[in-house]
């Protein structure tokens, strides 16, 4: 059984795809021991409520430093007996204890095909808005590991997502969500709890 802590911060419906594909059976052997968002607000805890998984909110500002702050952190994952780190919308920076301490043991969303728009400074509406500006007439999402630098880790899955004419970044990235992100988080997390993920330098080989 494969334990799975979901970071989130915002509105969850990445989560919300992970909660659906444990339930109809698209994931297998793998629970979701809890979900922790930075935010208290965060819509992704009511659906963790809402799935019956324990929700926890730890909010750097209740932390004297950064560093206290993640310490917590990693200390609630672990308590947890946490195999897997999935961050689903997470908008705080992974320190190096915790990418160091799960090493390919931490997946991310990315909403484009990397490498392109990926990189510091390149999340939410952004990364539509410059692949709109660029002209591309493929965008796409990518499912990593996580590794010290920003959205450079191995690439798990990708999936493709046509550009239309008259895409806004609203549009786009809802069109990125419904028919990549929503699909290839799941896959990926059923593909780990099934040993089927192997980095090597670097690169990450599917086994059959
Ligand atoms: C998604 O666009 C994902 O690509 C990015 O953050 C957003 C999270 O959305 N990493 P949600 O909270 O899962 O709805």
């Amino acid at each position: 059984m494969l334990n799975v802590t979901v970071l989130v911060s915002g509105g969850g419906t990445n989560l919300q795809a992970i909660i659906d594909a444990i339930s109809e059976g698209k994931i297998t052997d793998t629970r979701i021991v809890q979900v922790i968002s930075n935010n208290p607000g965060a819509y992704a805890l009511e659906r963790a409520a809402k799935a019956g998984i324990k929700g926890i909110c730890i909010s750097p500002k209740r932390f004297e430093s950064r560093a206290d702050f993640y310490d917590a952190l990693l200390k609630q994952i672990d308590d947890a007996g946490t195999d897997l780190i999935v961050l689903a919308g997470f908008m705080v920076v992974v320190p190096p204890s915790i990418i160091s301490k799960f090493r390919n043991r931490i997946i991310n969303i990315h909403p484009s095909l990397i490498p392109s728009f990926c990189g510091t400074g390149y999340y939410g509406l952004r990364v539509h808005e410059a692949a709109l500006a660029k002209g591309v007439k493929v965008s796409g999402a990518t499912c990593h590991f996580v590794d010290e630098g920003t959205d450079t880790g191995p690439i798990i899955l990708q999936k493709a997502v046509e550009v239309l004419p008259g895409d806004t970044p609203e549009i786009l990235q809802r069109r990125i969500m419904e028919q990549a992100e929503w699909k290839i988080m799941p896959e990926a997390i059923q593909l780990i709890a099934h040993g089927r993920v192997k980095v090597e330098d670097g690169r990450t080989v599917i086994s059959e």
